[in-house]
């Protein structure tokens, strides 16, 4: 185990190793200091610098910061550039066109590589072949896709001819896709036949007609088809077409369409604390800078690295960290289509050592739900792995617990590894507040500092600074060029989302944060909004309630978050029926149905686990639903609020009780 000290406050301290910090690209607390300081000293400076260096421009900026109509700022607005270019034929370009960019490794465990040269021609094809549709510049393509090269290729395609993607999450349901289609205003839905997902087929072309024939879709021109298992689906000419075919029909040589650095190059759908999910709209150069700078500061990229993101492409994490970051990089990466248990519990560990991952990324979730399958099944235990490969482990989406981030420490990294618990968010780009593994000692359950040339900071309601080792808001006070630019169609609720006049011109993340009284030291206390994270999933209450009450029986409802070893958060709903409250086996079978309405509506990660019955709910005097005291009642903890002002006492109990 490497060097362990405890703060004088009895925070255990861990600390790079030497060889660590020798080789590591920021070296040292100095090293980082110094790159702070130059962002401080001169801040459009440093990120022009970054910009300059780290990205090939077809034209050059010469401006870093536009910052006349904040808070929609402009980087590096002048300067023309392709996120495809930067991705692929730098690479073949510089004579490393026969490296492996992709190792992919299907559910049932098959192989297959891919070198930059071959992807580079895969996604030419593709990009003429989305050409040949009518796809120009700026038009919106909805993914909706599993992991696979495939999935990749359809982005890097879309970013090569301008396009702007908006990828959806496989969990998402017909109604959720069909949303965001209409959203977007998507001319195109590129699919798959279907997804392989722990030995499972599941259908994904079904659920795109399905989404389609919901209405409101008329937009959408084509469907292009990835042949993942050959298992049977709808074809409705001309519109559905197989992406096999296009490609093999189109030449692998497409010119870059350079854009303007502005350009958005994706939109990703979040939840926020109202209403319907917000497409956050990304830039095309300063979100790539932020990709590529983030995986050689956070995770030291190397040539001879194997990177492991276990993120899907769904969430921006398969964005940033597989999409596009690695591959900037020309770094080596691992593509997962499977999950964690499957076939059993000692898949990740099976995959470090078979494949030899150096830099390893995933979720606290998994990292929890694998110490309790390693705890009761002895053979998944990580000790019968080689894990050695590993350098760096990371991890994403929601705090890590001390516990696990210690078990993780020990038993993946053997004592060795440097964790970066990466604080970042969808809005965000890439990672902002993070240890870097070669300088920053590392607190368990802190996700340490930000990075340079982030302007994090804890303050008040009214945008003061509180003191260290008080509790507050989390903003970033200076534009940074990874930043989200707009909600997609919705500028004045960007606005209002992210730029509350109340915080004065800061950036409002939507989390809580504490700053240590000693060190200054970040750590992450949750969200301060109506927004849940289950298994470092976002979910929104509102968007959960408004699918419980579409149910024809449900009157009225009200989701809270409650904790939950494994998944963080877990969904408690409360629910008043149109009919009387059912009881036994009744209220079991409503909850089951209840259950299977919200999957349809929105997806099965957003089912509830806890589904709760009463006569009413508990209201302050002026109608607002108490949900403070909801909380307390989803925990089981004892209502310590006042409730004189409650109508219907008794209905404490009626909520309290689980079915
Ligand atoms: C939470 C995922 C604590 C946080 C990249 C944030 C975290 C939300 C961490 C964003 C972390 C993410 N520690 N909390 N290291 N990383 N979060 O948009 O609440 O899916 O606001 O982006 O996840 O989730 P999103």
């Amino acid at each position: 185990m490497s060097d362990t000290a405890t703060h004088p406050h009895e925070r255990k301290v861990y600390y790079p190793s030497q060889q660590a910090v020798q080789s590591a690209r920021i070296s040292g607390m100095d090293a980082y200091r110094a790159l702070c300081a130059e962002a401080e000293g001169d801040y459009t400076g440093f990120w022009a610098r970054m910009a300059r260096e780290n990205l090939q421009w077809q034209q050059p900026f010469t401006h870093a910061l536009d910052d006349s109509q904040a808070p929609f700022y402009k980087w590096f607005d002048d300067g023309w550039l392709n996120v495809s270019f930067n991705c692929l034929d730098v690479h073949v370009q510089a004579g490393k066109g026969d490296k492996t960019a992709i190792v992919f490794e299907t559910d049932d465990g098959a192989v297959t590589r891919v070198s930059y040269a071959e992807l580079l021609d895969r996604v030419g094809r593709f990009a003429n072949a989305l050409k040949s549709l009518g796809v120009n510049k700026g038009d919106r393509v909805v993914i909706y896709m599993p992991m696979s090269i495939e999935g990749v290729v359809a982005m890097q395609a879309c970013a090569r001819i301008g396009a702007t993607h908006s990828v959806v999450f496989g969990g998402f349901s017909a109604q959720s896709l069909r949303d965001r289609i209409e959203d977007a205003g998507a001319v195109l839905v590129i699919t798959a036949d279907e997804q392989r997902r722990g030995g499972k087929s599941l259908p994904l072309k079904a659920i795109v007609d399905e989404a389609l024939a919901l209405g409101g879709c008329d937009t959408i021109r084509h469907v292009v088809v990835y042949q993942r298992t050959g298992g049977n689906v709808a074809f409705t000419a001309p519109r559905d077409l197989w992406m096999h075919e296009l490609s093999a029909a189109h030449s692998p040589d497409c010119p870059p369409v350079w854009v303007e650095a502005e350009h958005p190059l994706f939109l990703l759908y979040t939840s926020g604390s109202t209403g319907k999910p917000k497409g956050v709209q990304h830039s095309s150069a300063g979100y790539l800078l932020w990709a590529k700078l983030t995986m050689l500061w956070t995770f030291d990229i190397r040539p001879d690295d194997l990177f492991w993101c276990t993120a899907d492409i769904g969430w921006v994490t398969g964005h940033s960290y597989i999409a596009y970051g690695p591959l900037a990089c020309g770094a080596t990466e691992i593509m997962f289509e499977g999950v964690p248990t499957f076939p059993d519990a000692g898949r990740f560990w099976k995959m470090i050592e078979q494949h030899k991952v150096t830099i390893f990324y995933t979720a606290p979730t998994a990292i929890r739900s694998l110490i309790k399958a390693a705890e009761t099944n002895p053979a998944v235990h990580p000790r019968n792995y080689k894990l050695d490969s590993l350098r760096i482990l990371g991890t994403v989406g929601e705090p890590i617990n001390p516990a696990a981030w210690e078990w993780y420490y020990e038993h993946i990294g053997g004592g060795r590894c440097p964790i970066v618990d990466t604080w970042w968010q969808t809005e965000t780009g890439g990672h902002m507040i993070t240890p870097l593994p070669g300088a920053t000692p590392m607190v368990p359950g802190s996700c340490t500092l930000p990075l340079p040339g982030i302007t994090a900071e804890v303050v008040d309601e009214t945008g003061h600074d509180v003191p260290w080792g008080t509790g507050g808001i989390l903003v970033i006070k200076k534009p940074w060029p990874a930043m989200i630019r707009n909600i997609w169609g919705d500028p004045e609720r960007f606005k209002k989302s992210y730029y509350p006049e109340e915080l004065g011109g800061y950036y409002l993340a939507g989390d809580g944060a504490i700053r240590d009284a000693n060190d200054g030291y970040f750590t992450i206390t949750g969200r301060i909004d109506d927004v849940l994270n289950v298994s470092g999933h976002r979910m929104g209450t509102m968007e959960i309630e408004s699918a419980l009450v579409s149910h024809p029986l449900v009157a009225e409802a009200a989701v809270v978050g409650r904790p939950d070893d494994i998944t963080g958060e877990a969904i408690c709903a409360f629910v008043v029926l149109k009919r009387p409250r059912p009881e036994g086996e009744e209220a079991l079978k409503i909850a089951a149905e209840l259950r299977n309405h919200v999957g349809v509506e929105i997806g099965p990660i957003a089912k509830p686990k806890d589904i709760r019955f009463g006569d009413n709910l508990p209201k302050t005097r002026s109608g607002k639903i108490m949900r403070r005291l909801l909380r307390s009642l989803a925990k089981g903890e004892a209502v310590t609020q006042d409730t004189s002002t409650l109508e219907n006492p008794a209905i404490l109990d009626q909520l309290g009780k689980t079915h």
